[in-house]
């Protein structure tokens, strides 16, 4: 890695990542932000993935778990009074790896008190700008654009939607209720939806496109995917005589069908196609070129659900996470429909990457205990776990909320890398290990022991 440094590329991901580093500080420092550190051996907080836990040798038994972040703490020092806190700070995630995920990461981490939404986007959006201005020359024109959850979902089939380019996922499930087709009426029948892209001039590919494309669909889970390509005087597939012409005309005009498209279908339980769709859409983007890597598209994503329904564990668990404040007009659906109400956290999007994601918080013990409740925590548990912060909030609490950036995403789509390992001076590999140092290694069993751990294998 040392001598990997010494390539200038790599040498000059670093330098950008101080560079962006020194201007973030800057900015916060000018806007009134304190920089306070928070522990890292702490209680393991619910951030949804797994933790790295270091065992106690002073209390047997125990053990502390590194921060997944310091949601917590940030919270604490708002009740302690420190208004506007910020942290460059390392956070641990023990989950399975991608292109864009380290098991150690850093986030620029800020929490506000006294602000509502718009306030902690303002403070963002100036953060971002400033940190694009000194690392690229690039002028940012915030305020950045807003979109729900739901049209999201509903448009690009994520929540992280890259709106550097069209090719939306249209729904068709009520044009083709009863179609003439067995698989789509089949899945519409059984409460699936169908949903369609029209690929805009991609009627050319050829029969080896389009069996990538559906092996590239399988994939994420599609059972097939038809296609069909638009011609000045017919619909070329094998799926068009199971169609009537009233059918064939609310595609076209749905779909906005010219000669010349293609379009692909998905029909399946709605998470399956939509996810299959936007990978599908992604795909084509990159195929088709579509994603010019001098355009820099923000986005705030909003009104989040607040839970959803986690089918193995049958219960209900949190979007972001438990400390999020749901809508105040939704609150009568808390306990009749919890997956109706909407939550007020936000991420901000860049390019179809999460580079940040923040929420208000809950502010008092009534609605943080309700919250608890909510996700199948008794209250027993919920005191064991979280009694320090609901006697903080006892103590009056201002309204308060925040946001972490990634910082490593943020530094991948600075620098044009295509994994944040390029822009980590000593990063994890895929199997999350070091490789520089060969960690995690062997340790000797009366280090163990002494940590009251007793291991069940012979010391080599
Ligand atoms: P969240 O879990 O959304 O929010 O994390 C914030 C941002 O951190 C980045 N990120 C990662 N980057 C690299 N590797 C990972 N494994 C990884 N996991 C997350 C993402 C993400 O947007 N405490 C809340 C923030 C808050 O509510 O203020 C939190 O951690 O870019
Ligand atoms: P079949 O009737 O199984 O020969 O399928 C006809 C066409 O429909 C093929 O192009 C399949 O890839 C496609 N197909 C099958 N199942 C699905 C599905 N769940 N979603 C989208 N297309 C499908």
């Amino acid at each position: 890695r040392y001598l990997d440094l010494r390539r200038p590329e790599i040498g000059a991901n670093l330098v950008m990542r101080h560079t962006a580093t020194q201007a973030a500080r800057s900015f916060l420092c000018e806007n009134g932000f304190l920089e306070i550190e928070t522990p890292m051996l702490t209680r393991s907080t619910p951030e949804g993935a797994r933790d790295y836990l270091v065992p106690s040798r002073v209390n047997a038994g125990k053990f502390f778990a590194l921060p997944q972040s310091p949601q917590l703490f940030k919270q604490l020092l708002m009740m302690g009074g420190m208004d506007r806190y910020f942290q460059i700070v390392k956070c641990f995630r023990d989950e399975d790896l991608r292109a864009d995920r380290q098991p150690e990461f850093t986030q620029i981490d800020l929490e506000l008190s006294f602000v509502g939404e718009e306030d902690i986007m303002a403070i963002a959006e100036g953060l971002v700008k400033q940190v694009f201005a000194a690392t690229r020359g690039i002028e940012l024109n915030p305020p950045f654009p807003h979109m729900s959850y739901q049209e999201a979902i509903s448009r690009y089939g994520n929540d992280k939607p890259d709106t550097r380019f069209g090719l939306e996922l249209v729904d068709l499930t009520e044009k083709l209720r009863g179609c003439g087709f067995k698989v789509f009426n089949a899945v519409i029948e059984g409460g699936g939806i169908v949903k369609a892209i029209n690929a805009k001039g991609c009627g050319t590919f050829s029969r080896k496109d389009l069996d990538d494309l559906t092996n590239y669909a399988g994939s994420f889970g599609a059972k097939g995917m038809a296609w069909i390509k638009v011609k000045e005087d017919e619909w070329q597939s094998p799926i068009t005589k199971f169609f009537n012409e009233n059918e064939i005309e609310a595609m076209r005009q749905t779909l906005n069908a010219e000669p010349g498209d293609l379009i692909l279908f998905g029909a399946d339980s709605v998470a399956v196609v939509n996810q299959v769709l936007s990978e599908l859409r992604l795909e084509l983007g990159r195929r088709l070129g579509l994603m010019d890597s001098n355009v820099y598209n923000f986005l705030w994503v909003t009104d989040f659900p607040l839970v959803e329904f986690d089918a193995e564990r049958k219960r209900y668990a949190a979007v972001h996470h438990p400390f999020t404040a749901p809508f105040d007009e939704d609150l009568a659906l808390l306990e009749s429909e919890p997956l109706k109400v909407r939550s007020r956290a936000y991420d901000l999007v860049l390019n179809g990457s999460e580079i940040g994601g923040g929420s208000i918080r809950i502010h008092t013990t009534e609605m943080q205990a309700k919250m608890l409740n909510l996700l199948g925590i008794a209250d027993e548990e919920a005191e064991e776990k979280f009694g320090f912060l609901l006697r903080a909030l006892e103590f009056g609490a201002p309204p308060h909320g925040g946001i972490a950036f990634g910082l490593d995403r943020l530094m991948m789509l600075l620098t044009g890398s295509s994994s944040i390992r390029d822009v980590i001076a000593f990063p994890k590999t895929q199997k999350a290990t070091c490789p520089h140092t060969d960690a995690p290694g062997s340790v000797a069993r009366k280090q163990l022991t002494e940590l009251h751990l007793r291991p069940d294998w012979k010391e080599a």
